[in-house]
């Protein structure tokens, strides 16, 4: 087992690369199903959650060889069959569901172990069910499985209870070979989103309204391989930000989109910290006193639920009072307990929590209950007044390559120890 220890109050200074995005690359990886032939994921980050669903692949026949040095990984899916991806690879990473769509599109079936939900929520799957029903298909649930079957899938127009990011992509590779016109409709619209289905059409789907919350799929009879580098990963961006903010830094951080990363830099703006865009490269100044914000978490363009946690920290050492409301998940506050050791004076309030800023969090040992939340305990670390030791820190290898490597090189006083 790994642990952090983290010695608080370094100045951060110089930059950090951002790697490619976790939520783009995992459903990318499970649409290279539907070609039946070779793809080259360029600039992959080597996450626990991406050595997941290459496991899962690789279950069901696809030949995957990874470059560990160049991030390259080139995936050969042409003698993917329609066999059984283990439940304990399902268990480990509920984005392993996303293979669903790809296989009931090239194979007409297949049957998965029901994801479990995690420590954030329950993780229901009922609208991906629900497009699969409108586009054709048969659900059958049964004994902890979910069987998907059908002869042709056929266009439809799905309307999204909510925009499931998820359910969102499902739906949209499962019809990408369906027959005729598939219409969702209150699609999330996530840069994530938008990625797969660029990459989908760079295999030669027809996918329009890309970036809003209506998509339009016209099925296609085949697609093809193709080399293909996702976007970068807004949140680690967004995580390093408040990193040097949290420290009263200044640092640059290369591989941003502006567009995808406003509702937190508008928010961030809005507490006093600089920006200065240029290209995909940005200057963070955190040197400011900050001001205290209310939050409320949306879906995309909306402030993102996967910084929500990464913002209390920051909020909890900003003198006034912050409330933070978090829409999207029913138990995506496992931080507050963890920070409150550190000394944070947070009150949760149904699904809004009223902070209290502090002057300093104090040094303690503490554990991560989720990969946002082991984010969100680094920040507060650095910040703190004496030695921080975070257990559980798998939960954080699953979402950043390397966050100890990263934040060593700008100045933190970080290191990752075997117990
Ligand atoms: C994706 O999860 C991300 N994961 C999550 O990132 C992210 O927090 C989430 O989107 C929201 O942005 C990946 O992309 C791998 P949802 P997903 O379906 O697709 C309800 C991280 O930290 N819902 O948009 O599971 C659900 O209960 C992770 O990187 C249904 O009701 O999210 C939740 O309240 C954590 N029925 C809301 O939608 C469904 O069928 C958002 O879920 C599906 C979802």
């Amino acid at each position: 087992m790994d642990k952090f220890i983290i010695k608080g109050g370094s100045t951060l200074r110089g930059e950090v690369n951002i790697s490619s995005a976790k939520n783009a690359v995992l459903p990318i990886i499970a649409a290279t199903i539907l070609c039946g032939d070779k793809c080259v994921i360029k600039n992959c980050p080597m996450l626990l959650d991406v050595y997941v669903i290459i496991d899962a692949l690789k279950s069901l026949g696809a030949k995957i060889d990874i470059n560990k040095i160049s991030g390259e990984i080139v995936i050969d899916t042409s003698e993917v069959s329609d066999s059984h991806i283990s439940s304990d690879l399902v268990r480990k990473m509920r984005g392993s569901f996303l293979i669903m769509g790809p296989m009931i599109s090239r194979f007409g079936q297949f049957k998965i172990s029901f994801p479990g939900g995690c420590n954030i929520g329950t993780r229901p799957i009922d609208l991906h069910l629900k497009g699969f029903k409108a586009l054709g298909a048969d659900v059958k649930l049964d004994h902890g499985y979910v069987e998907v079957s059908t002869r042709k899938l056929v266009g439809a127009r799905i309307y999204l209870d909510f925009p499931s990011v998820g359910a969102t992509e499902n739906i949209m590779m499962a019809a990408v070979l369906a027959e005729g016109e598939t219409i969702i409709e209150n699609a999330a619209e996530e840069p994530e989103i938008g990625d797969l289905a660029s990459f989908l059409n760079e295999m030669g789907a027809k996918i329009t309204g890309i970036g809003t919350d209506t998509l339009r799929i016209i099925g296609v009879k085949t697609l093809n391989g193709i080399s293909y580098k996702p976007i970068y990963d807004r949140i680690e961006a967004g995580t390093f930000m408040i990193a040097a903010a949290i420290t009263k830094s200044k640092i640059k951080i290369n591989g941003i989109y502006k567009d995808h990363i406003k509702p937190v830099v508008a928010k961030l703006r809005e507490m006093g910290i600089g920006f200065q865009f240029r290209g995909q490269e940005l200057i963070v100044d955190g040197r400011n006193d900050l001001k205290p914000i209310d939050i409320k978490t949306m879906p995309y363009p909306g402030f993102p639920t996967d910084m929500q946690s990464q913002m209390m920290s920051l909020l909890g050492c900003v003198y006034g009072t912050s409330v933070i409301t978090e829409t999207i998940f029913e138990n995506r506050f496992m931080h507050v307990l963890e920070l409150k050791r550190m000394g944070a004076n947070i009150k949760i309030d149904g699904r809004s929590a009223v902070i209290e800023g502090i002057s300093k969090f104090n040094g303690a040992e503490v554990k991560a209950t989720d990969l946002r939340a082991g984010a969100a305990l680094i920040l507060a670390g650095l910040e703190a007044d004496g030695e921080t030791e975070i257990s559980d820190i798998y939960h954080i290898d699953r979402g950043y390559v390397e966050i100890e490597n990263k934040l060593y090189n700008i100045g933190a006083k970080i290191q990752r120890v075997k117990y």
